[in-house]
């Protein structure tokens, strides 16, 4: 039985805020992708990327995807390019509903402004960068995806009711 909920999507669409309220609501295991990666190579995500670029990054995530899909009862908040590795999507799909959270480019902006540790937004045209990054990923998200909700102009807590209402639904 699939007992996971997998939460996919860009950065700064709400996944961290609504993996852990749905975590809490259920009784779940809450898990991030990043603070796993974090843990493992006891480095930020910033500089793993500056030191040993992003390739080495997506390796991390592969090796912390691979130990999740062992694990039950979670809750994952997974970085923005975990999709751009379909062998992590496959083995989420194992356990997991995958449940991937949208939102609008200025809403996305507006977010990811008061977090500077995205390294890949980190640059002087934050939104052309966001925009076509995510013209980009849309058909990894997409192919991903279970279930999609639009996050714009939605609260933490709206989400998550719609996200209880789609588990009911499934079970
Ligand atoms: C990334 C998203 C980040 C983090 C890293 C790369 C991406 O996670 O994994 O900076 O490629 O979209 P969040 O989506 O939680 O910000």
């Amino acid at each position: 039985m699939k007992n996971n909920i997998v939460i996919i999507g860009f950065m700064a669409t709400g996944k961290t805020s609504v993996a852990r309220y749905l975590a809490n609501e259920l009784g779940k295991k809450y898990i991030s992708t990043d603070e796993m990666i974090i843990k493992k190579v006891n480095k930020a995500i910033n500089l793993i990327f500056e030191e040993e670029g992003e390739t080495r990054f997506r390796e991390l995530e592969i090796e912390v995807i691979k130990a999740i899909s062992k694990m039950d009862n979670l809750v994952v908040d997974c970085g923005g390019g975990i999709v751009l590795n379909w062998i992590n999507v496959a083995r989420l799909q194992e356990k997991g509903i995958i449940i991937l959270l949208t939102a609008s480019v200025e809403q996305i902006l507006e977010r990811s402004a008061s977090s500077p540790e995205r390294p890949l937004l980190n640059v002087q045209d934050a939104k052309e960068k966001t925009t076509e990054l995510l013209r980009f990923r849309k058909p990894f998200y997409e192919r991903a995806a279970d279930v999609s909700i639009d996050t714009t102009n939605l609260k933490v807590n709206d989400i998550v009711s719609r996200i209880l209402e789609i588990v009911k639904a499934k079970d």
